[in-house]
């Protein structure tokens, strides 16, 4: 038995699962399932990763914490993934006690052995924010094309990449303002002086060869030492010993892993954490990861382990990007479709997971998915082959036979019908080392190429026919109902670590509660149950539902962003405006003026001020003595043919009608503060 430690990427918790998402998950999930019903130990663990500047952002944007913020959004991604039977062993979140410790103890451990150091470097600072500004958040002109509003770290017009400080122009995204350069002391982890280290690392066959080529370019441009420090404000860890500097997010994402594993053996008390991170261990860790992230998870990671004291991982993992009808997913296309608006638009989770398993293999290229495409699949594989075997059959196996179907040995040695059936045994090993080799593209047409002669046993010897004349043909139709029960039955033990919800399903149509085991593949059942429906075929207008709901969504988002950045003012701005209860002691028409009321007002501790309302139109000025009406004390005095106004009573209107005074309720006071 093999004992098996498997990770996917942690989603950051600011935003929701999409299928880009789901093609690692998926992937990792089926590998992690197929590893289990191999009779392995296996933990597949994952956790939110939650801290980082745009996670704190959001959140002051929401006007919640960013504790909240991740609760939240750790119940949203739990719901995803378990909705699409992702089925992790532990789901965790990286702001957690477990991380923090590892996280400490790693950059002690680091620090220990001589390759942590700090330097005092020169940044970008925000003044209105009081804040360093990540890369991200620093906008500007190219400094190669000249185009302008790109970020800090790449231009997504010409392609080029640079540093903040090279921008044009520089301006904070969060407020606007041109940032200053301010220096700060920042802890670095000395990834030059991993190099020899690494080298070796990723040529001992750690790597796909792909992923392995793309290293060696990275080193051919030389390791550079690794800024792991942020300043506060900083949702994150802070550095051992330090008050304001915390430890940059992809410093304790990965520790997540770890962390996650720790609460997981803690929950289940019976594993030793050593065995699968002490650097002798002879347990194995996979990470699946997207091809964006392998400078992460072949150089840092490794090093970081290796420096610490910690084992170093088995193998990584990496996949390509999903495109969706063969462009990269976009928001106003609707093609960034999330996991939520699949599962209300298509219903079943399996669709993806059989499309997707159907698409992937062991490399790095990018998967499209055309939805055209996946209808087709589904209507033709799942629906049209898969499930279409028992549809077909059971029904016959109940009505005629009591639910019994013959044993291998009274199927003739040497007639197709117990040769199919040897064959979808025979499958087995090729199968599963196709599931360890992730060629799942591959594996699925083999279990199909299964499928497809069970449907043309079916079709070329038509049961239905046979089943009229059941003294003539009884025999004939045993064998044929005898031989698609057992092959479609290991069929879908073959399919079990991506149909998992059909692999049950129909292990209840067989009286068994699971198909978890490889070892159930066999060539002989007892009883057969009444057949139920199991899949529905996929319409097109499912899709195009699919699709407008997520130009929906996306509609909506931006309208709350144009609040959010566009039409909003801060709390600060709002105070600016000096708002007073003021009472109202005299109040006179102004000669020559026919729209203008000179008005005396009290305004408490402020004093008494004259001022030029525009309110003729409705007011009478008699009517107004005593009253308390809202008073913009602040405003500049402005001179007017009459006088000096001083501040504003303010006024509601339309272009219809008004204006109305603001009065006060009882009790207000002059002089009190409105806010
Ligand atoms: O790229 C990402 O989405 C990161 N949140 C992945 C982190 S993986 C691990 F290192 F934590
Ligand atoms: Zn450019």
């Amino acid at each position: 038995m093999r004992r098996i430690l498997i990770t996917s990427a942690l989603p950051y918790a600011n935003g929701s699962i999409h299928l880009g998402h789901l093609v690692e998950y998926i992937q990792t999930d089926i590998w992690s399932r197929y590893q289990k019903m191999n009779g392995h130990e296996v933990f597949y663990v994952c956790a939110d990763d939650t801290h980082g500047t745009p996670i704190m952002i959001k959140a002051q944007n929401e006007g919640i914490t960013p504790k909240q913020l991740i609760a939240n959004v750790h119940k949203e991604h739990a719901q995803d993934f378990a909705d699409f039977y992702v089925n992790f062993d532990n789901f965790y979140t990286t702001d957690s006690k477990e991380n923090q410790l590892y996280s400490e103890e790693i950059f002690k451990s680091l620090d220990r052995n001589k390759k942590i150091s700090t330097k005092e470097i020169e940044q970008y600072f925000d003044e209105d924010k009081q804040m360093f500004l990540p890369d991200r958040f620093i906008k500007g002109e190219c400094p190669k094309c000249n185009v302008k509003d790109q970020y800090g770290d790449s231009c997504e017009a010409c392609g080029a990449t640079y540093s903040p400080t090279d921008l044009v122009n520089p301006y904070s995204a969060l407020s606007g303002t041109t940032p200053i350069k301010k220096k700060t002391k920042h802890f670095f982890f000395n990834l030059s002086e991993c190099e020899q280290f690494l080298k070796d690392w990723t040529t001992s066959g750690t790597l796909q060869f792909e992923a392995e080529n793309k290293i060696q370019e990275w080193f051919k441009s030389g390791l550079q030492d690794w800024d792991i420090t942020r300043d506060k404000p900083y949702f994150g860890f802070l550095i051992p010993g330090e008050t304001d500097k915390y430890f940059y997010v992809w410093l304790d994402a990965p520790i997540g892993y770890m962390a996650s594993f720790k609460n997981l053996i803690d929950q289940k008390g019976n594993i030793n954490f050593d065995d699968f991170w002490s650097p002798d261990s002879s347990t194995e860790l996979y990470h699946f990861i997207g091809k964006d992230i392998l400078y992460f998870h072949a150089l840092f990671w490794p090093a970081t382990l290796n420096f610490a004291g910690f084992r170093k991982p088995t193998k990584i993992f990496a996949h390509g990007f999903l495109t969706v009808n063969g462009e990269k997913m976009s928001k106003s296309r609707g093609t960034f479709i999330t996991a939520r608006s699949f599962l209300n638009n298509i219903n079943e989770p399996e669709f993806l997971r059989y499309y997707f398993a159907s698409k992937l293999n062991d490399s790095m290229s990018d998967i499209d998915l055309n939805l055209d495409d996946l209808m087709s699949k589904v209507n033709s594989d799942l629906v049209g082959k898969l499930v279409n075997i028992p549809s077909r059959t059971f029904g016959f196996i109940h009505k005629l036979f009591n639910g019994k179907i013959k044993s291998i040995d009274q199927l003739a040695s040497d007639s197709k019908y117990s040769q199919l059936v040897i064959k979808s045994i025979d499958l087995k090993s090729e199968i599963l080392d196709l599931y360890e080799s992730r060629l799942y593209s591959q594996l699925v047409r083999k279990v199909f190429t299964l499928v497809e002669e069970v449907n043309e046993l079916i079709s070329d010897e038509q049961p239905w026919s046979l089943a009229k004349d059941l003294e003539q043909n009884k025999v004939q139709l045993h064998n044929i109902l005898t031989t698609s029960a057992i092959v479609f039955r290991n069929s879908i033990i073959y399919l079990s670590p991506i149909l998992p919800n059909l692999s049950k399903e129909v292990a209840s149509l067989f009286n068994e509660t699971d198909f978890n085991s490889f070892n159930q593949i066999k060539d002989n059942i007892n009883k057969i149950n009444q057949y139920k429906h199991l899949y529905q075929r996929l319409d097109k207008d499912n899709l195009v539902k699919l699709i407008e709901d997520n130009k929906i969504m996306e509609n909506k988002n931006n309208a709350k962003e144009d609040l959010d950045t566009g039409n909003h003012i801060s709390i600060d701005d709002f105070i600016k405006i000096d708002l007073r209860v003021a009472e109202v002691l005299e109040a006179n028409h102004v000669k020559g003026a026919d729209k203008l009321l000179q008005v005396t007002l009290n305004v408490g501790e402020l004093g008494k001020k004259n001022v030029f309302a525009g309110i003729k139109s409705k007011y009478n000025p008699d009517s107004l003595i005593g009253k308390k009406v809202s008073y913009v004390a602040n405003l500049a005095p402005r001179k007017m043919k009459f006088g000096v106004s001083e501040g504003m009573i303010l006024a509601a209107s339309d272009s219809n009608d008004g204006p109305f005074i603001l009065l006060a309720d009882d009790g207000a006071q002059a002089g009190m503060k409105i806010k």
